[in-house]
């Protein structure tokens, strides 16, 4: 039997699923938060394409590169020992077709993902299927799809209407039979997140997307309380770490400027 203490594959999600077991994610960039992430016990580790926001400073995700990608995959890969390791294929990494695609996922299994996510519905249905036939696990990614800022005009709450409402089910539906095993619902509102939930056999992450979904997904600077510029509704903050980094870092200056550091017991 699994606990879980042991590593985790994907062949967990199946059972947390069937066991009603909430699935906890957080995304990470790097090995050092990875490591403690990892050792705190959470199940999965993303490295999300928001590395564009909340590490490269980029206005959006559209301007990662696989380059960024394959660099931060690898250095989260190398924290992580037990959680099931997530990467994000960024913007025309698998839009321009499914070759293009299964290169650049093998890419980021090559630099220690276990997995790869990628964000759309129908429209990426054979993609996935591409993918998923060279034996690269494949995490969906629908409602508010971060990539489609442009189309959506702007980050949106979306399945309002009930019309997008039964595009996005058709979307859960196509990608989890196209044969990937578990999909982010980030975006849209509670009711149709439990639907989409109860319809499916396969977990679902929500992000902004109510508490009946199977496990669910912060991006971790919004966790920690890190990251100020954008603050979306969905997002609670565990830890406010902003200020005392603040606070340590006016210290140090201020013993730097007084003298004061380093000390005798500093010195050699
Ligand atoms: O890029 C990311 O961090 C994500 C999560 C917010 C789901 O896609």
């Amino acid at each position: 039997m699994t606990t879980r203490s042991d590593k985790i594959t994907i062949l967990d999600f199946p059972r947390w699923k069937e066991k009603g077991e909430r699935i906890v994610m957080i995304t990470a960039y790097d090995a050092l938060f990875a490591r403690i992430f990892d050792e705190a016990g959470v199940d999965s580790i993303l490295v999300g394409d928001s590395l564009g926001q909340v590490v490269l400073g980029l206005p959006n995700t559209l301007g990662v590169t696989m380059e960024d990608m394959v660099r931060h995959t690898g250095a989260a890969a190398r924290g992580t020992k037990r959680a099931f390791l997530i990467a994000d294929m960024p913007f025309l990494s698998f839009q321009a077709g499914p070759y293009e695609a299964v290169r650049n996922a093998g890419r980021l299994l090559q630099a220690g993902a276990e997995s790869v996510k990628l964000e759309g519905g129908r429209a990426v249905e054979e993609t996935i299927r591409a993918i998923t036939r060279c034996d690269i696990p494949v995490m969906g990614h629908v409602g508010l799809t971060p990539q489609s800022v442009h189309r959506m005009g702007g980050y949106r709450v979306q399945g309002r209407d009930t019309a997008i409402g039964q595009r996005l089910r058709d979307d859960a539906r196509a990608v989890q039979e196209a044969g990937a095993f578990s999909v982010v619902l980030e975006g849209i509102p509670a009711d149709l997140a439990a639907e989409i939930t109860a319809d499916l056999s396969i977990p679902t992450i929500g992000i902004g997307a109510g508490p009946r979904c199977d496990g669910q997904v912060l991006v971790m600077q919004d966790l920690l309380g890190l990251f100020e510029e954008f603050r979306p509704k969905f997002v609670k903050r565990f830890g406010e770490l902003k200020k005392p980094v603040e606070d340590a870092v006016r210290a140090y200056a201020a013993e730097v400027r007084g003298g004061t550091f380093p000390g005798k017991e500093h010195s050699f």
